[in-house]
């Protein structure tokens, strides 16, 4: 199947009938239950760049995004750049994604110039590992909804899911601010953190039998950090790791010294970070999937700002942290991925590569006034740093996942 590739009307949604027939069962059997006067369902076309005529389907991608987190939040920081999609449908190395959209049927008095997307699909299979797991979330425009709209696109990406032998479905939510216990609140199963379940994300999710595996807490730190408490904090690392320890920072490209063992990192990030219950095994990388990632972010206009630490006895890294930021968007920054590995935890080494990355943020780009971040609710020693740094609590991103019974019909 060509992911991502080649737009196709309801009717006609084959892009290899041939080779695929039950995948295109699924695309055709949920494209036919759309009332046709009303909606089409189209695969998105992949197109060459964003200026060209059949990009329009990733601008409303990313314009339905928008909608979604302007909803939720009230703010965008978080939401799609079409070149995000561009780029990450672009890379397809160690994941199959598809996108598809619903469009308003047409008017019989002409058609519009640009099509009138109401809804979105993005379905994500791991391929390189984790290949149990089937991720799909759906997003319909709020004046769409309540149609049958979001059912259809889940029906879907489950379908599409199943039938390529995902036994595990997964989607996400997001909310803006934790509510209290009761019955107004889904607790996750992890036993930390909330989602408000009368929200139309967590109660669709809810309702096709998905469960609250896990909670990240969204928090976001003011820039800049009061100088001398980024002072107080970097000391007292610094003076807990000792000479045994040195940091290297550096912006975009890994230096190839560090390639593979930004690789290990990584890889241990997928095991040594809480999953909660999510069914989410071990996720290789090597030097190739790190330069893979740099050129989609570079696709994205994202810069990537790394600081390692290395342990000076054996020459290797001990850990890492990254913080990412869309290049024309100075405002705002990303804490992204960090993490000690086990055997050199208890040196203050978290803290002291997030203070020196913060550091080298401050200079590198002194306009970024906000750092949007995600930790597992029960993640408490990375949750403590980044409460020590200032971080506050700003809402969440809910993970859900809905086993399938192997024979039964799900
Ligand atoms: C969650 C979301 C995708 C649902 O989209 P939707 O098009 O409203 O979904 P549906 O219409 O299929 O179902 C929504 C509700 O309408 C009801 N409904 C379905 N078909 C209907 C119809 N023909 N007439 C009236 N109601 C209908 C459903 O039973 C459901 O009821 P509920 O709210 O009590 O659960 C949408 O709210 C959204 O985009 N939210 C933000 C993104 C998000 O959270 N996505 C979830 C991760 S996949």
């Amino acid at each position: 199947m060509d992911d991502g590739g080649g737009s196709a009307d309801a009717g006609t949604m084959s892009t290899a009938p041939e080779s695929h027939p039950v995948v295109d069962d699924v695309v055709g059997t949920v494209a036919g239950s759309l009332d046709p006067a009303r909606w089409r369902l189209v695969e998105a076309p992949q197109p060459a760049s964003l200026d060209a005529p059949d990009a329009w389907a990733y601008h409303a991608v990313a314009d339905i995004d928008r909608e979604q987190h302007l909803e939720i939040y009230g703010y965008d920081d978080l939401a799609l750049e079409a070149r995000d999609v561009l780029s990450g449908m672009q890379h397809q190395e160690y994941e199959a994604k598809r996108r598809f959209v619903i469009l308003a049927a047409r008017e019989p008095a002409g058609e519009p110039e640009v099509p009138d997307v109401v809804a979105h699909l993005f379905v994500c299979r791991s391929t390189s590992s984790n290949t149990h797991l089937g991720e799909s979330y759906a997003s319909v425009r709020p004046a769409a909804r309540g149609q049958g709209l979001g059912s259809a696109l889940m029906d879907l990406g489950e379908g599409l899911c199943r039938a390529d032998g995902r036994t595990v479905l997964f989607t996400a939510t997001q909310h803006a601010t934790e509510v209290p216990a009761g019955p107004g609140a889904v607790e996750a199963t992890t036993g930390a953190g909330r989602v408000p379940a009368d929200e139309p994300g967590p109660r669709f999710v809810a309702r096709r039998g998905y469960v609250l595996e896990q909670v990240e807490r969204h928090s976001t730190l003011d820039l800049p950090v009061e100088p001398e408490l980024l002072a107080r904090l970097g000391r007292d690392a610094r003076a807990a790791a000792g000479d045994g320890y040195r940091t290297h920072t550096w912006t975009d490209e890994v230096p190839d010294r560090w390639l593979d063992e930004v690789g290990v990192l990584f890889t241990r990030m997928s095991t040594d970070a809480p999953v909660g219950g999510v069914d989410y095994r071990e996720d290789p990388w090597d030097a190739e999937r790190v330069r893979t990632w740099l050129t989609e972010e570079r696709g994205k206009d994202h810069g990537v700002l790394t600081t390692a630490v290395e342990h000076v006895g054996s020459g290797t890294l001990a850990g890492f942290t990254v913080i990412t930021y869309p290049e024309d968007r100075p405002g705002f920054a990303f804490q992204d991925d960090t993490i000690v590995l086990t055997e050199h935890r208890g040196h203050r080494l978290g803290m002291l590569v997030k203070v020196v990355n913060l550091e080298a943020l401050a200079r590198l780009r002194p306009a970024t006034q906000r750092i949007h971040t995600w930790n597992a609710e029960e993640n408490a020693h990375m949750l403590a740093i980044n409460v020590a740094l200032g971080f506050a609590p700003a809402g969440g991103w809910d993970a859900w996942q809905r086993k399938l019974t192997p024979g039964a019909d799900a």
